[in-house]
C-alpha cells in the first residue's frame, strides 16, 4: 500500500492559531497602520512597540512570509492588501472584525469538543433571554465592539452589493439588521438617487448617528439616510422598495427565519424585493470549508447555523416570493435575490 504524500496539510491545519495570532497581535500592536505611513527597519519597530530584540525579527518576518509586510533591504512596509484592510484610517477597514475573532471567537472555538458534545451556546450560557444581542448591548463598550467586527465583516461587501443589484430601477430601500448604518452609508453613497433606512435595535441608534457623522460635510448623503428603531419581529419594517436581510437569517433558527422572510413579504409593496445575503452553504455540503465552519461558529454564538442555497430559496419562495439566480458577492457570500409578484 502506497503512502499518502504528505502529512503537511494536517501539520499547516493544526499549527494554523499561529498565524491567525501573529496577525492579531499585529493589529493590537497598530504594526501594520504604522508601516503603512512609513517604512521602518526592526530596530525602529521594537524600540515603538516594547517588542524583544531577540524576538522582532522573526515576528516581522514571519509576517512577510505570510505577505502581511513586504520587506525591501533592511526597511519592512505594508503590501497593498494590508495597506487596505488593515490600516484604521482606511475606509476599507477590517480590524474590528479580527478583533472580535481574537477576543470572543478564539476562546470560544478553545472548547469546540465541550460543545459538540453539549449543544450548549454561548448566548443561552450568558444571558437571561437567550440571545445573543442582549447579552452583548447591555454593556456600550462590548456594543461598540460588535458593531466594528460587523462593520469589517460587511465592509468588504458594500461595493458587490451596490454593483450587483439594479439599484437604478429602484428609489428606496431598507437594511434590516443593518447593524450601525455602514451598508446603509455606502449603497446610498455609491447611487445617489436612493433613500435608506437602517432599521436595527434601539441600543445602535446613538452608533449610527456617530458613524453618520463621521460622514462629514456629505450633507446630501445624511439627509438620504436615517435610523429607524424596533424588532424585525415584531415592529412594523420600514415603507420601502426593497429589504435587505445581511448576515440575519444566519443569527436564528430556521422558525425563526421563515418568520423574519414572511414579516418581509407581507410588508413589502407589490414588486418589491427582498435581498439576502450569508455565507451560504453549496447544495453538495462539501466545497465550502470556511461556509460550514462559520456555521458551527454561528451555533457555537446563538444556537443558529448558516444554511444551504436551496435551503434559502426554499423559505422565500414558501413566503411567496420569486427567487433569482444566486448571486456570489464574494467568494464566500452568496446573495439571493427575491421578488414579490406585482
Ligand atoms: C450579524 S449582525 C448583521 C449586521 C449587518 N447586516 C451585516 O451584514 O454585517 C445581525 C444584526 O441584527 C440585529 N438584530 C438582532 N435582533 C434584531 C431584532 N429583533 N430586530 C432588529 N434587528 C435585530 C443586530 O443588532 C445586528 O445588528
Amino acid at each position: 500500500m502506497s503512502l499518502p504524500e504528505s502529512a503537511l496539510p494536517i501539520v499547516r491545519t493544526a499549527t494554523g492559531f499561529f498565524q491567525a495570532q501573529a496577525l492579531f497581535v499585529g493589529i493590537e500592536l497598530g504594526l501594520f497602520a504604522r508601516v503603512s505611513r512609513e517604512p521602518a527597519d526592526a530596530a525602529t519597530l521594537q524600540q515603538e512597540f516594547g517588542l524583544h530584540p531577540s524576538l522582532v525579527h522573526d515576528y516581522l518576518d514571519a509576517l512577510v512570509a505570510m505577505d502581511l509586510l513586504a520587506r525591501d533591504g533592511s526597511q519592512y512596509r505594508a503590501t497593498p492588501m494590508t495597506s487596505t484592510y488593515l490600516d484604521p484610517t482606511k475606509p476599507e477597514y477590517i480590524g474590528g472584525f479580527l478583533a472580535f475573532n481574537q477576543r470572543r471567537l478564539y476562546p470560544a472555538w478553545g472548547t469546540l469538543g465541550t460543545f459538540l458534545r453539549s449543544g450548549e451556546n454561548l448566548a443561552q450560557k450568558f444571558s437571561a433571554e437567550g440571545d445573543f444581542t442582549s447579552e452583548l448591548y447591555a454593556d456600550p463598550r462590548r456594543a461598540r465592539a460588535f458593531t466594528e467586527a460587523m462593520d469589517g465583516y460587511a465592509v468588504l461587501l458594500a461595493r458587490p452589493l451596490a454593483e450587483k443589484f439594479r439599484w437604478d430601477e429602484v428609489k428606496s430601500f431598507a437594511d434590516l439588521g443593518g447593524c450601525r448604518g455602514l451598508l446603509t452609508a455606502r449603497i446610498a453613497a455609491a447611487h445617489p438617487h436612493l433613500r435608506g433606512v437602517t432599521f436595527d435595535l434601539p441600543p445602535l441608534e446613538p452608533l449610527f448617528d456617530e458613524l453618520i457623522d463621521s460622514v462629514g460635510g456629505d450633507t446630501d448623503l445624511r439627509d438620504r439616510v436615517s435610523y429607524q428603531a424596533g424588532s424585525f419581529f415584531t415592529d412594523a419594517l420600514p415603507d420601502t422598495q426593497v429589504y435587505i436581510f445581511g448576515h440575519v437569517l444566519h443569527d436564528w433558527v430556521d422558525e425563526r427565519r421563515r418568520e423574519l422572510v414572511r414579516r418581509a413579504f407581507e410588508q413589502l409593496p407589490p414588486g418589491g424585493t427582498l435581498l439576502v445575503y450569508d455565507s451560504m452553504i453549496d447544495d453538495e455540503r462539501r466545497d465550502a470549508v470556511f461556509n460550514l465552519l462559520m456555521s458551527l461558529n454561528m451555533a457555537m454564538i446563538s444556537g443558529s447555523s448558516e444554511y444551504t442555497v436551496s435551503q434559502g430559496i426554499g423559505w422565500l419562495e414558501e413566503a411567496g416570493f420569486t427567487v433569482e439566480e444566486p448571486v456570489a458577492l464574494n467568494e464566500i457570500t452568496t446573495l439571493l435575490v427575491a421578488n414579490k409578484p406585482l
